[in-house]
């Protein structure tokens, strides 16, 4: 596995494992695939990581706490990295080649541009940590220049980010190919987030009622004349039972389009699919996760 800590290494080593694999003769074309993350790798990383080895005969990894993304009283300075146990996961993956720049690699000067999806993301995270998926498409913009990939893997719990990136990619032409992959979850259903090692035992035995409430909602949706209103409510009592629950959010739209769903009118009623997203503080840490509802395919299958 080839470790690159700067832009330099990092051309020179993608044109040489480009170079080796248009001299075999299996027909490998040097496709590669891209998991871009932030390090502190979790299963839900390997998944990803797992599904860009098997679909492409390049494998990118990279791991860069990118410091645009996080908001003035962020964990940007407490966030959790471990570089070793990154690097054997990324290698029990058989991942090619890791990007690990640092931020003066990657930023070498205050960036002047920015990369700002309008419309989706001014609501959800985008609402609650403004400016974050600017420095999201900035520094998902930069690697796909650098790194050239022509498929990049991220997992739905960040389903809006998901949406941002590929609009993003749709208005500026980037060719790749965004593959969206499931949420990976804990036994219990937490869903996975290197954010999970902040909960105390009391918060993370609590940080269950997300889950729990997501699966009870794609139920609740299939009540007669259930309308968003009523079932928002419900999620929010429900999540509201777990003593350290702050909700920041808990809110319904269409997905990918992220627009409103008419608050009066039954869900059942709704030809797109939908998204319940939620994100709940427990003490100082704040988990999201989401759920697709799929009202069509109820009512079809009724
Ligand atoms: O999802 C993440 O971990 C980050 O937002 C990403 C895509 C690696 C950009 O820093």
């Amino acid at each position: 596995m080839i470790l690159c800590r700067t832009l330099t290494e990092l051309s020179e080593q993608l044109t040489k494992l480009k170079h080796n694999c248009s001299n075999r003769s299996n027909g490998s074309n040097g496709s590669v695939g891209f998991v871009p993350t932030m390090g502190y790798l979790h299963e839900g990383h390997a998944s990803l990581l797992r599904r860009s080895r098997a679909e492409n005969d390049i494998s990118v990894l990279s791991i860069f706490v990118n410091p645009l993304q996080f908001g003035p009283n962020e964990d940007l300075d407490r966030y959790p990295r471990d570089e070793k146990r990154d690097l054997a996961l990324a290698e029990e993956c058989q991942v090619d080649l890791v990007f690990l720049p640092s931020t003066e690699e990657m930023y070498p000067k205050k960036p002047l541009t920015r990369v700002l999806v309008s419309g989706l993301t001014s609501k959800l995270c985008g609402a609650s940590r403004p400016g974050h998926f600017d420095g999201v498409g900035m520094v998902v913009g930069k690697l796909f220049h650098l790194i050239g990939p022509t498929r990049a893997y991220f997992g739905m719990k960040d389903a809006q980010q998901v949406a941002v990136i590929q609009q993003m990619v749709d208005d500026l032409n980037y060719p790749v190919e965004i593959v969206p992959c499931p949420i990976v979850r804990e036994p219990d259903g937490l869903a996975l987030s290197s954010r999970n090692v902040y909960l105390s035992a009391e918060e993370r035995a609590e940080a269950v009622v997300l889950s729990q409430t997501l699966q009870a909602a794609a139920q609740w949706i299939q009540e007669d004349g259930m309308t968003a209103e009523a079932l928002l409510e419900r999620v929010r009592q429900q999540i509201s039972n777990a003593h350290h629950a702050d909700i920041d959010y808990a809110e319904l739209y269409t997905y990918p389009s992220l627009e409103e769903v008419p608050a009066a009118a039954p869900i059942l009623l709704q030809s797109d699919k939908l998204i319940l997203a939620l994100a709940v503080k427990f003490g100082s840490t704040r988990l999201i996760d989401n759920r697709l509802l799929y009202p069509n395919e109820v009512i079809n299958h009724a």
